[in-house]
């Protein structure tokens, strides 16, 4: 097994030769369909086949790209950075009811909680170590998370290695292990309004373990279906959630503006820490930057399919 986590700070001619690219305007939809971006960044291209290879090794990269001085630049070219990184490392897919491809992370509303519905991603909740391969039957390989702005106080990233949890499982908790390789009943919240079933834990061809996990979509799904979870069913997300909780088996660190956190998704579990906005920060789609306004806490989300 491959260490886990890496680090990359991007050559100069990279930075370079993104920001000269990005002196002219695209939309989301321009780089979605560019099949010239390879041609256009040859250097970048080179250079992320490389970090590509990286994640494959080690499962997750923390990628450092600079910050632009000017906040309103940064957005808009961080942006469209993490678009054209997700587009060269494999193909963006659609990830909600709206049809969208990159989602932007962020507190919503400081009344929402995945209790009573909300997703993940809308919240400032913490905790609940997960997958995002969750609200799709298919499993697929990349995600990205690209931070535009960190939080006032708190958001800590935390990566689990999947490799390392299925391993103790396999040594101390074989009945578990068993199982979690049995079907469960999961949500398509957000997707689709439909359940489905599958287990937490598969494998790939090279019998790599692979994982889908994010307890409240289960605990919800299996009230709709009317069939609770047994008592060993329970017992096994206990386990799992533990041995994920626990800071021996996890990586934390803060995202900074510019970095972008590339991991394997069905190989590594991720979660954050409970954050805070300011009280008067807003959204980034009403950030103007002007009168001293404050973003919220922003991470841009791609998932990627592999070619
Ligand atoms: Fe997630």
């Amino acid at each position: 097994m491959n260490t886990f986590m890496k680090t990359v700070t991007p050559p100069a001619n990279v930075v370079e030769e993104v920001h000269q690219f990005f002196k002219t305007d695209f939309s989301d939809e321009d780089i979605f369909s560019n099949s010239t971006l390879k041609s256009d960044l040859p250097g970048t291209t080179d250079w992320l086949l490389e970090c590509k290879n990286l994640v494959d090794q080690h499962r997750a990269l923390l990628i450092k790209m600079p910050k632009k001085e000017n906040f309103n630049e940064h957005i808009k070219t961080h942006h469209s950075t993490a678009l054209v990184f997700g587009q060269i490392f494999g193909r963006p897919l659609i990830q909600n009811e709206q049809g969208q491809k990159l989602i932007a992370v962020y507190d919503r509303d400081r009344h929402g909680s995945m209790d009573t519905g909300a997703r993940y991603h809308q919240t400032r909740e913490g905790g609940t170590l997960h997958t995002d391969n969750v609200n799709l039957p298919e499993l697929w390989n990349y995600l990205f998370l690209s931070c535009i702005s960190p939080a006032f106080i708190g958001g800590e990233s935390i990566l689990v290695d999947g490799l390392k949890i299925h391993k103790i499982l396999k040594t101390d908790f074989p009945e578990v292990l068993e199982t979690l390789e049995n079907n469960y009943i999961w949500e398509m919240r957000g997707v689709a309004d439909k359940l489905y079933e599958a287990p937490i834990i598969t494998y790939k061809d090279d019998k790599s373990p692979q994982f889908r996990h994010l307890r409240p979509y289960m605990e919800s799904a299996h009230i709709k279906a009317e069939k609770p979870m047994t008592i060993d069913q329970l017992f096994a997300i206990d386990v799992l959630d533990a041995l994920t909780n626990s800071t021996k088996n996890q990586e934390r660190f803060t995202l900074e503006a510019g970095n972008i956190c590339v991991t394997i998704d069905d190989q590594v579990l991720h979660g954050r820490t409970c954050f805070s906005d300011a009280k008067d920060a807003i959204s980034v789609e009403k950030f103007t930057g002007e009168n001293g306004q404050v973003l919220k806490r922003t991470m841009e989300r791609l998932w990627i399919q592999k070619q």
